[in-house]
Order: structure tokens, then C-alpha cells, then sequence
């Protein structure tokens, strides 16, 4: 017999919006190597199932002829009744397309998917990303609905991966939020890697706790991402890309436990992490990403978050800095040592001198007002309160992104512009 709290979440997981006759779930592909060509030679798919059986992936590069086969791990989640299942292929050929599917093809198998591998560690062909964050199921979103339209929208380009800032969920605890996330997010998770990182929703928040600002360990059993998942980086191409755990910071900071304090062991890894990018014949452009933003309207602005990290942004000459928790689209100038180094064209950063910060915290999670206008770093934030979604798409002498309201309608664009001009 189980207990009533287990015979709770058992229903609510048979409520959730899967395929009639579906057993595979919540497919979603990340990269969780740590060499330099991890992007081009491995991919990670990791899903669950309702039931035994569906731990096989078949792939190959012929859509009708999936002659490779990967048994996966295979774990158990006596809360959910859920199998957890993880599998990293491996020895793909670079810049090649290939088909899968989860499950040997009885039914209840998933469909036929495909993805494609990076170029080799240091290519120059242009590729694009997905930018979100923020997909927390609270009010507006209780059912994703809202984030389930910018999935749609994000899974139209043609895309090579995506970025989500945080706040994937309203509470990290609630494992039927992971499952409507991951269920919601299948049609574009499942086509490109989904390189997330934690927000304060996503871990747990109560300075008291002893893990406070680690996530939950729900979190390890659904995600699959390098080095400990929660900071970590990786090349794509040209292109450096650091994810770092923000924690809570604004509780955090009240008792000076802000992320990154200089010589902690984050900060020794990140200054390493990004000397090494910088030093790399084969990187051109370093692009961090995190939840808390380091230049924010109004109470998203932590200034210690700020002071520890912007100075190796600053010294490694990142290019790139995005963002969420404020539900909000905003950009700044180009910054350099606290100063806003100006800028000609308010599209334009040509040749910067300083790191390109962005915000960009609203794919579904309530929104919660606009950004104001008057703060010495700030270009261009929305007059009304929108849900947005990014397009980058980086190549070897720029990177552009496009930023768009759930409807379509482009809300703003930028280029960064280095080297040839
Ligand atoms: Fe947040």
C-alpha cells in the first residue's frame, strides 16, 4: 500500500500531458563531457519512463536505418514511480546530423528525432543558439502554457542548442514540475542540447537549510550536464560558453554567502576556466551565462553578485554576458570596470572595450513590471510587460542576437562586432 502522499504524486504524474500509449518522456538531449570537442563528437539524452523496458537509444545517421544501439543507465524514482534513465553517445562524427529514438520500437517508443553535432573545437561556421530563462510555473504559467508557446516560437529556427538562464521551475522540490517542464519543453529539447543553468527557484533557497543554494536532489536525477551541473563550461566552435549557479543571491548576501567570493574554490576554477578560454588559439568569443544579472533595474541588482564576478569578466575580456531572474528584457552598454565605455549606434557595439550585458528573464513565469529607464549602463528595455525569447546567432566577426515577444513581433536586436570590420 502506499501512502497517501505517494498515491498523490502517483496520480498527478498519470495527469500529466503525454502521447496515448507513451511510456517515454521528457526527452531532452544536453553535452556533459568536459574535453573541447564534447560538442562535436558526444550527446546526452536523458528521459524517463513509466515503465521497464525503454532503456535502449537507437541511432545512426540514416533515419531508416538506426543501427546503432545504446543501453542507457538506468535509475528509480520511488516518489514518482518514474524510471530515470541517462545515455551519452559517444565517437560522433563532427558537423553530422543524426536520427534517434528512445525505446527499440515496441509501442510506447518515442518518434524519430535528430540532432547535429558541433564542428570541430575551433570552426568558424556560424551557428545559432536559443536564449530563455525564467520558465517557472507560477501564476500565468501554472501549466507551462505560456512557455509552451515560446518553445514553439524557439523550435522554429533552425537552431544548434539553447541557453536557459534559470528559474526553469517555481519550486525545485515539486518533481511534477520537472516532469510538465521537461514534457512542455520535448519538442525542442529533444532536437537541441538544453544548457540550463540554476536559478534561486531551482535550489533550495532557505538560508537555514545546509544545502542552501545546491539544488535539490531531484536535480541530479534529470539533468546531465558537465563537470559538477552546476558550473561548468564548454566550446562550441569558436565560441567559449560558462555556466555558473548564482545561488540565491539576494538571501545570500544578507550573510555575505554570495557565489564567488574571491578565493573561494568557484573562483579559482571560473579565473582558470577563463584564462585558459582566453589563452586558446581556437577561441575567439567567451560568452557567461547565470540567473542573478550583474546590471539590473531596481531589487535584482545584488552588488556583491556584481563586485565578485565582473572583474574576470573584465580581465578575461568576455564578450557576452546573459541573464535572467527579472522577468524583464533588458540591455546595458558595454561595461569595463564599473564605467560604461558609450556607444555610437544604440544597436551597434562595435569593437567594445568592455562585456555586453543582457537580461532576458521572462518565457513564462509571471511578469512583474518593466525595467526602468534611467540607470547609467541601460540602452533599451520594453515599455510593457512581455514574454521574450532570444535568437543569437554567433559567426566569426559578430554576434547578433534577436529578441522577440511571445507573439513574434521583434522587440530588439544587437550585434557585437570584433575583429574585421
Ligand atoms: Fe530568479
Amino acid at each position: 500500500m502506499i501512502s497517501k502522499k505517494y498515491s498523490t504524486l502517483f496520480l498527478l504524474a498519470f495527469a500529466l500531458p503525454v502521447v496515448a500509449g507513451a511510456q517515454v518522456r521528457g526527452i531532452h538531449l544536453s553535452w556533459n563531457g568536459t574535453s573541447s570537442s564534447t560538442t562535436a563528437t558526444t550527446m546526452a539524452i536523458t528521459w524517463m519512463s513509466d515503465a521497464k523496458g525503454y532503456e535502449t537509444v537507437c541511432y545512426g545517421t540514416d533515419s531508416t536505418k538506426l543501427d546503432k544501439k545504446l543501453i542507457a543507465k538506468e535509475g528509480y524514482s520511488a516518489d514518482m514511480k518514474t524510471y530515470l534513465l541517462k545515455a551519452t553517445l559517444t565517437r560522433l562524427k563532427p558537423d553530422t546530423c543524426y536520427y534517434y529514438r528512445i525505446g527499440d520500437g515496441r509501442d510506447g517508443s518515442s518518434k524519430i528525432y535528430s540532432f547535429k553535432t558541433a564542428g570541430k573545437t575551433g570552426s568558424n561556421a556560424a551557428f545559432t543558439v536559443g536564449v530563455w530563462s525564467d520558465t517557472q510555473d507560477n501564476k500565468g504559467n501554472l501549466s507551462f502554457e505560456q512557455t509552451d508557446s515560446i518553445v514553439a516560437k524557439l523550435a522554429a529556427y533552425p537552431l544548434h542548442f539553447t541557453l536557459h538562464t534559470g528559474d526553469i521551475v517555481e519550486n525545485g522540490s515539486v518533481q511534477r514540475s520537472w516532469n510538465n517542464f521537461f514534457g512542455t519543453a520535448q519538442p525542442l529539447n529533444a532536437r537541441f542540447p538544453f544548457m540550463s543553468v540554476t536559478g534561486n527557484h531551482d535550489v533550495i533557497n532557505d538560508r537555514q537549510a545546509d544545502r542552501f543554494q545546491k539544488p535539490f536532489p531531484v536535480y541530479y536525477d534529470l539533468f546531465n550536464l558537465p563537470n559538477d551541473q552546476l558550473n561548468y563550461s564548454y566550446d562550441y566552435g569558436n565560441t567559449h560558453f560558462v555556466a555558473i549557479n548564482s545561488g540565491y543571491a539576494k538571501g545570500a548576501e544578507k550573510d555575505s554567502l554570495v557565489h564567488f567570493k574571491p578565493g573561494s574554490p568557484e573562483y579559482k576554477w571560473l579565473e582558470k576556466d577563463l584564462a585558459k578560454a582566453r589563452r586558446s588559439k581556437y577561441i575567439r568569443w567567451i560568452v557567461l551565462y547565470c540567473h542573478y544579472p550583474m546590471y539590473a533595474y531596481g531589487v535584482s541588482q545584488v552588488e556583491q553578485w556584481q563586485q565578485h564576478i565582473t572583474p574576470l569578466l573584465d580581465k578575461f575580456e568576455v564578450d557576452l554576458c546573459i541573464s535572467g531572474h527579472r522577468h524583464v528584457y533588458e540591455r546595458h552598454q558595454a561595461v569595463k570596470a564599473g564605467i560604461p565605455t558609450g556607444i555610437k549606434d544604440r544597436h551597434i557595439y562595435d569593437q567594445p572595450a568592455g562585456t555586453v550585458y543582457i537580461t532576458n528573464g521572462s518565457a513564462g513565469g509571471s511578469l512583474q513590471g518593466t525595467g526602468g529607464k534611467d540607470l547609467p549602463t541601460m540602452i533599451f528595455t520594453p515599455s510593457e510587460k512581455i514574454y521574450t525569447y532570444g535568437i543569437m546567432a554567433i559567426s566569426p566577426y559578430e554576434i547578433r542576437i534577436d529578441v522577440y515577444e511571445k507573439t513574434g513581433r521583434k522587440i530588439d536586436y544587437f550585434t557585437i562586432r570584433k575583429g574585421k570590420k
